[in-house]
């Protein structure tokens, strides 16, 4: 996740932000919870934003297999303010999508899809990553997440990929259950405490005819792979 300098890959730091890959594989559903609202990412959201971030750092203690990136060091809150306001002039310039799940104003969950890249040649495909926060995990906020990210996707992306580490159940589940299809793998991409995963490779077209994006049923994932 995370790194700092620029990139050849779209904006700048965004490797890093929701960079998810697989969490645990423990059952963890609870049922819907309609009190979280979906909603876009505003300029006020920063704690928020931050807070989820930073729970991350807590979680990866307990579980090794946590399919997000860390640095060594939690990022200080300056650091993160400077990626934030990176963030906010991509939301702006058309280059990212931020869809956030928002509980009574806390923010509980996050999905974000951001340009592959600015030449003429990627520039046409997204990059998605999300992350719910542990304690409402199970709840359909993913389900919600994803959806109402691509929907605002239609327009300026053709394409959304994205990784996810092959022992991250959940969350392929949760691709597959929003149209997503497995086109690849990549060996020993993600490498903990000395351990690797490899990284399923997974997309889906935007908007395209027969995958609906205004909901979460948007797709049994038996799209044939291009
Ligand atoms: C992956 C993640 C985003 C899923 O979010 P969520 O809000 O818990 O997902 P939902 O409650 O909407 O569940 C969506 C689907 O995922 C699957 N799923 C969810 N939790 C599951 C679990 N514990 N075990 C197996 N499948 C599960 C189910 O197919 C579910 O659909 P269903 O309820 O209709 O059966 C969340 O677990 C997370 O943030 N994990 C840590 C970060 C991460 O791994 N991100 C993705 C990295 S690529």
């Amino acid at each position: 996740m995370f790194h700092r300098s620029s990139t050849r890959h779209g904006p700048a730091g965004w490797e890093r932000a929701y960079v998810p890959r697989c969490p645990s594989n423990s059952d963890s559903r609870r049922g819907p919870s309609p009190t979280v609202d979906v909603r876009d990412l505003a300029w006020e959201d920063f704690e928020g934003w931050v807070g989820l971030y930073y729970s991350r750092y807590e979680e990866v203690r307990t579980n090794p297999e946590l399919g997000v990136y860390t640095f060594e060091s939690k990022p200080t809150l300056g650091e993160e303010a400077e990626l934030f306001g990176k963030v906010w002039k991509d939301v702006l310039a058309g280059d990212l999508v931020v869809s956030v799940g928002d509980e009574g104003g806390r923010i509980v969950g996050i999905c974000s899809v951001y340009r592959a890249g600015r030449h003429r040649e990627d520039r046409h495909a997204g990059i998605l990553a999300i992350a719910v926060h542990p304690d409402w995990r199970g709840r359909g906020v993913g389900s919600r997440l994803i959806p109402h990210a691509l929907k605002k996707c239609e327009g300026k992306f053709e394409l959304v990929r994205l990784t996810v580490t092959e022992v991250n159940l959940p969350a392929r589940a949760l691709y597959r259950k929003c149209g997503f299809v497995e086109s690849g793998r990549l060996p020993r991409a993600f490498k903990r405490n000395d351990a690797y995963f490899d990284d399923i490779v997974m997309w889906r077209p935007v908007g395209e005819p027969g995958r609906p994006t205004s909901s979460a049923a948007v797709g049994d994932g038996t799209m044939s792979e291009g």
